[in-house]
């Protein structure tokens, strides 16, 4: 029976509770995310991201075209250009399979260039099978200048290609094609189906930019003062102002990033799914197997100016100077930022905390109301996590990001991690976890474990699932909550878990009791039902049916979900995140939404208790 005290009164739980990590892994920003349909636009691709790289990645030359880096550049950030010799042309491949365009929809064209007056470039959008739309043509008019022009698809086609050829010669840079349709129609806009994928989560709030790309690299900015060096450091200063002047970086996941997709970008992304926003910067100690700690005290004091400068471009009045530049961009508004995380995974816990230290006393002195989270380092126990711990607890931090990546045992056998957190102590951010896979008993054991956040509301404030999104050719970790490729998107089991949690968030948690039940059934829509059995080894004969009874999972609960096998006709793969029955026959076919063979299920669980328990 499950005794539920109506009279008793559990945590609060925030509005804000469970979000989403957006973290440019998995070329989740370009090539995704962002909208943009080139590669490699502005020809700055380089060994220093990737040693199969050249700044021709993308590209095809036909005749003589060359990439430059003189003082004929577009601007200071912008270091490379094109040069196209008479009677030459170069054509950008996209990502995936090419440049995908839908018959009948619109695409705005854009191009930096320096010609001669009378010079002609002919803009064309083709795949094998012929032309896409119809061929644009653009006057040069000498200098550098922006030319523009708008294609309407004729055909649909995933294997796009875009070509531009000159009459004369030409210098090229930030060579564009945007889709028209952008997400709530923003300029430099996103990707309307990913974005639409994220927006229906109810996303609590939006953690960005990373993850390891935050707190790697030297740091040093990409600036004059370096000689205008990659220093693989990211840094929110170079991702905002026009893009053509936004340098791009040396992704820690080992591609090239185009800042196209920068904070302003990610403030204004947060604001439209009605997201909190929560940046995170970095500290002057690296991880994710790096491990330093900068010892550099104009940097580190640069760092944390920069970091004041970032809460004024969020929050400052537009007189302000930074509040100036964000309402130059388009937002006159304050975006409301209240929480800023310093910090990722640093495994240097003392070197970390007497830096945070300091970006936390210049924080507060300036900005009293924001909260700045603390970091506890790469694991969830050990060494240096008890040590950050102590030190976070000591230093009386408002609230500590934990990351963990563990097997569904492991989050079965957890679900009751936070019954025993300091209720005084610093509140938990649960910025980054995951159960090793994107299979049912996964999402399975991750709604087991929210209910024991859920739970614990008092003391884990917020967290969120990561990664969140994977370009199926372009994957650096798995198992990630949405995938996708350049024509399509699709949610993992695991999505559907993290939905039905954030659409459906209570505002206070019911205290309630599970004893002595024979039997537990019910539908799979809150996670009362579904805890009860998953984390009891009082249970077994566990199955998961769809509502006309078709069986879809089954287990002989032993509290091991690496047993649970799928009962219904066909085998089950994982194939690109999707979860696929082979049997294409099939009916319970659980691939995910987006998917034609997608079906929906009203899911039922049934548990039978062990006999003598
Ligand atoms: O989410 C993938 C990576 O996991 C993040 O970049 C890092 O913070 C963690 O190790």
């Amino acid at each position: 029976a499950i005794t539920v005290d109506p009279g008793a009164r559990g945590a609060a739980i925030d509005d804000t509770m469970y979000g989403v990590f957006f973290e440019d892994i998995n070329r989740a920003a370009d090539g995704g995310l962002y909208a943009e349909l080139v590669q490699n636009r502005s020809f700055e691709y380089s060994t220093a991201d990737n040693s199969s790289y050249t700044p021709l990645t993308a590209w095809t030359p036909d005749g003589t075209a060359e990439v430059v880096d003189d003082d004929g550049r577009l601007n200071d950030r912008n270091r490379n250009y094109l040069s196209l010799g008479a009677g030459s042309s170069v054509t950008n491949s996209g990502y995936n399979t090419g440049i995908r365009v839908e018959k009948g929809k619109r695409y705005d064209f854009s191009v930096w260039a320096r010609a001669e007056s009378g010079t002609t470039l002919t803009v064309t959008l083709k795949d094998t099978a012929g032309t896409l739309a119809n061929a644009r043509q653009v006057a040069a008019k000498g200098g550098w200048r922006k030319y523009t022009a708008t294609f309407t698809a004729t055909r649909t086609s995933n294997r796009g290609r875009l070509a531009v050829a000159t009459t004369a010669p030409a210098a090229l840079d930030m060579v564009s094609l945007f889709p028209r349709e952008t997400y709530k129609s923003q300029p430099n806009g996103l990707r309307k189906d990913l974005a639409e994928k994220i927006e229906a989560l109810n996303p609590g709030f939006l953690r960005f930019p990373g993850g390891c790309l935050v707190n790697t690299g030297s740091m040093e900015d990409y600036s004059e003062a370096s000689g205008w060096q990659r220093k693989r450091a990211y840094q929110w200063k170079g991702t905002i102002g026009p893009v053509e002047e936004r340098a791009t970086n040396a992704n820690f996941w080992g591609y090239n990033q185009s800042y196209g997709l920068g904070y302003y970008e990610y403030f204004r992304f947060a604001e439209d799914i009605g997201a909190m926003p929560l940046p995170v910067v970095p500290a002057l100690v690296t991880g994710c197997g790096q491990n330093k700690a900068v010892d550099d005290e104009a940097l580190l004091k640069r760092h944390i100016q920069d970091t004041l400068d970032l809460i004024e471009f969020a929050n400052g009045p537009a007189t302000s100077k930074w509040g100036r530049v964000r309402a130059e961009m388009g937002h006159s508004k304050p975006f409301g930022l209240t929480h800023i995380g310093v910090g990722n995974e640093e495994n240097l816990p003392r070197e970390f905390f007497a830096r945070f230290q300091q970006f936390r006393a210049a924080i507060e002195a300036k900005y009293p109301d924001i909260t700045v989270i603390s970091n506890s380092g790469p694991d969830d126990s050990g060494t240096t996590f008890d040590t950050a711990w102590q030190l976070n607890r000591e230093g009386g931090v408002d609230m500590v990001d934990e990351h963990y990546y563990n097997s569904p045992q492991w989050f079965l056998q957890n679900n009751d991690r936070y019954d025993s957190y300091d209720r005084t102590g610093p509140k938990v951010f649960l910025g980054e976890y995951a159960s090793q896979g994107n299979a049912w008993k996964n999402a399975l054991s991750e709604a087991a474990y929210m209910t024991g956040l859920e739970r614990n509301a008092d003391v884990v404030k917020l967290a969120s699932y990561a990664p969140l999104l994977a370009n199926e050719d372009y994957v650096q970790w798995r198992p990630d909550l949405i995938w996708f490729n350049n024509r399509a998107s699709w949610n993992s089991a695991n999505y559907e878990v993290q939905k039905l949690f954030m659409n459906n968030t209570g505002d206070r948690v019911v205290p309630s009791k599970a004893t002595g039940t024979p039997e537990v059934s019910g539908p799979i829509t809150g996670a009362v039902g579904l805890s009860t059995w998953a984390t009891s080894a009082a249970y077994d004969d566990v199955k998961v049916t769809s509502a006309d009874g078709t069986a879809l999972l089954a287990d002989d609960f032993s509290g091991d979900a690496s047993k649970w096998t799928h009962t219904g006709a066909g085998a089950w793969t994982v194939q690109d995140g999707r979860y696929v029955q082979t049997d294409a026959a099939a009916e319970n076919t659980m691939v995910t939404a987006g998917d034609p063979a997608w079906k929906d299920y009203d899911l039922q669980v049934k548990a039978t208790k062990k006999s003598g328990k």
